[in-house]
């Protein structure tokens, strides 16, 4: 079984450095270049994090993995090539994709996302690997391996969404980023950061989705001894959209400055779309807030937050406490 890893391990390697070369090297990268370069993202980013093309052919990496002796059921099995039922023939899995590799623990590349270049078209705008003996997306998390000894030296993690949210962290000098690639936050990922910092911060998309994620991430990191704030982003924007229309040193500041505790998020989450002029909404916003209080909040908290409510819904804090 071991060994069986280390083929995978070994063909995911090569796979990776076939894309990069493609992307970096090749007429027929071109697009994809340019399109990341578009997208701010320059040639020691495209080489630090190993992007890389898949050419839109059917079987281009297919070929080269059988040239090398790979046996093609196995390649099938860690998700580089998938099998066509009906004659039995194997193709490349992602093709005409802009391709993220994903890195295991130790830096060794053991899964792929595939962009596709034209968001609008039908397909999903990520491929990813399936999951294997090799990669559990509920385990893993992208940029580990770069950030750890970052996490460390600033006691803090920041977590984020997607691949170039954490892209854009470090293109602003923020190292100490990783990111769950869309999916919530596991007991595994929590138990991994841990071992190198107990301070999370959240900065998910600021859209709907974000939102919940990060109720979710203070969910999960309930009663875990971790410190948790949440950055939530103005205009619905991810942290690489907010760096592309405010710049890196803005990205810098609120991260730095306007950290959330929970409560103040949980006040927030519940304010989304109500109207205060509203008896019903202001009434419902009180409950939910006071119920948040109780469940979470120390003595302290739970004064100073009483007297925000207060402030807000316009109710005397005497009343409410
Ligand atoms: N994701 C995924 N499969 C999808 C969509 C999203 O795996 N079909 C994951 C990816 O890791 C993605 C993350 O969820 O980076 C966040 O999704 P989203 O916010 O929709 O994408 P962005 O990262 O903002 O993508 P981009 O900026 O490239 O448009
Ligand atoms: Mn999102
Ligand atoms: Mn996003
Ligand atoms: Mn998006
Ligand atoms: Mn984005």
């Amino acid at each position: 079984k071991n060994s069986a890893h280390e083929k995978w391990k070994a063909a995911h390697t090569f796979a990776a450095s076939y894309y990069h070369h493609l992307l970096l090297n090749t007429v027929e990268g071109e697009q994809a270049l340019a399109y990341l370069h578009e997208r701010g993202i320059d040639e020691e980013t495209i080489k630090k994090f190993q992007i890389g093309w898949s050419l839109p052919g059917w079987d281009n990496l297919t070929s080269l993995l059988k040239q090398r002796d790979y046996n093609l059921s196995d390649m099938e099995a860690c998700g580089l090539v998938v099998r066509q039922e009906q004659n039995e023939r194997y193709f490349d899995r992602f093709r005409g994709r802009i391709m993220f590799p994903i890195m295991d623990e130790k830096g060794q590349v053991i899964a792929f996302s595939g962009r596709i270049l034209n968001s609008d078209a039908d397909e999903a705008k990520y491929l990813n690997s399936p999951e294997s003996e090799l990669f559990q997306k509920n385990d893993v998390l992208y940029n580990l391996h770069n950030a750890r000894m970052s996490i460390r030296l600033k006691k803090q993690v920041i977590l984020a969404e997607g691949f170039l949210d954490v892209i854009a962290f470090t293109r602003s000098g923020i190292d100490h980023v990783v990111g769950t690639m869309g999916t919530a936050l596991t007991q595994n990922h929590i138990t991994r950061l841990k071992r190198l910092s107990t301070n999370f911060v959240f900065c998910f998309d600021g859209d709907k989705a974000g939102f919940e994620a990060t109720k979710k991430a203070f969910a999960a990191t309930e009663a875990k001894q971790v410190q948790r704030t949440a950055i939530v982003l103005p205009d619905q924007k991810d942290p690489d959209d907010f760096v592309r229309t405010n710049g890196k040193d803005a990205l810098t500041k609120i991260v730095e400055e306007n950290g959330l505790s929970e409560m103040a998020f949980t006040m927030l989450y519940f304010r989304k779309g109500l109207n205060f002029q509203n008896d019903t909404d202001v009434l419902r916003y009180t409950e939910n807030v006071l119920e948040a209080l109780a469940k979470f909040s120390s003595p302290i908290e739970q004064s100073y937050y009483t007297k925000q409510l207060a402030d807000e819904v316009g109710i005397d804090q005497s009343v409410i406490e």
